[in-house]
């Protein structure tokens, strides 16, 4: 079916594009009050789309910039050419590339690369996540007191009443730290690798959190979304965690 190293190498090759736009200069504009959009975006999502579609013609694309493209086939690529804009148009080194495949509401595989700490997640159903290689598995943290977590925060959150303002002050005030980071694709991964004991976001979009999703799934922790219903590939918001600190977390979120 579908090789994981094929995909892998996409990913950094999609990453080498990253890294060379930061050093060479990256033009930014604006997508909306406070969201951006670079060149290295889509030149990254052009790469990105055009090898998966010369491998997999059958198969269905969603990404960020381009939307949707449905194929002949039930399978569905789920691409974030570059989820951290902010971050890299700041020069601020933490953002990823993220690429999934869904078949319906399955999670079929997932690979996230960091370019900076060449990093390479990645995670086939039922076949454990592995980070460079090695296998990685969630934290044991077995309370919020003694967890490190991430959130992040909508665009619009100067607007929205979904602002998460209340869930990350409450959630801070019970741990020993909420950091929001700017990369939920990698947020995730950080979670698959026992680093961070939990995230939540409540207003993302299936590329952001698709193949993330599985690394933690696969990594043997818990992913719902944030008022505990089962999670989606292709949904819009996500509670992951070492599944031990999980039902404190949904609590608190909830308030
Ligand atoms: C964003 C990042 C950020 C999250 C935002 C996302 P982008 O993706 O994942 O951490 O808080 O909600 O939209 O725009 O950098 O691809
Ligand atoms: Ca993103
Ligand atoms: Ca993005």
């Amino acid at each position: 079916m579908v090789d994981l190293e094929v995909v892998k190498d996409i990913a950094l090759g999609a990453g080498e594009i990253l890294v060379q736009k930061l050093h060479s200069g990256v033009s930014v504009e604006a997508k909306g009050s406070i969201d951006l959009v670079t060149d290295a975006d889509k030149a990254s999502e052009a790469y990105v789309v055009e090898a998966l579609r010369k491998r997999f013609p059958r198969h269905g694309i969603l990404a960020e910039e381009g939307g949707r493209t449905e194929g002949s086939s039930d399978y569905l690529w789920v691409i974030d050419p570059l989820d951290g804009t902010t971050n890299f148009a700041h020069g601020f080194p933490y953002f990823c590339v993220s690429i999934a495949l869904v078949k319906g509401e399955e999670m079929v595989l997932g690979v996230v690369y960091d370019p900076v700490r060449r990093e390479c997640f990645v995670a086939e159903k039922g076949s454990g996540a592995f980070l460079n290689g090695r296998r990685i598995t969630v934290s044991r943290a077995s309370t919020l007191h003694s967890s490190l977590l991430a959130t992040g925060f909508p665009y619009e959150i100067a607007t929205t009443e979904r602002n998460n303002l209340e869930p990350f002050g409450r959630v801070n005030k019970a741990s020993q730290g909420v950091r929001s980071l700017g990369a939920a694709a990698l947020d995730l991964c950080q979670v698959a690798a026992g680093r961070l004991d939990a995230f939540w976001e409540l207003v993302l979009q299936p590329w952001d959190l698709a193949a993330g999703g599985l690394m933690v799934l696969e990594a043997g922790g818990t992913v719902t979304g944030c008022a505990g219903e089962k999670f989606s590939p292709l949904g819009h918001d996500v509670c992951a965690s070492n599944g031990l600190v999980h039902a404190e977390l949904l609590q608190l979120i909830k308030g």
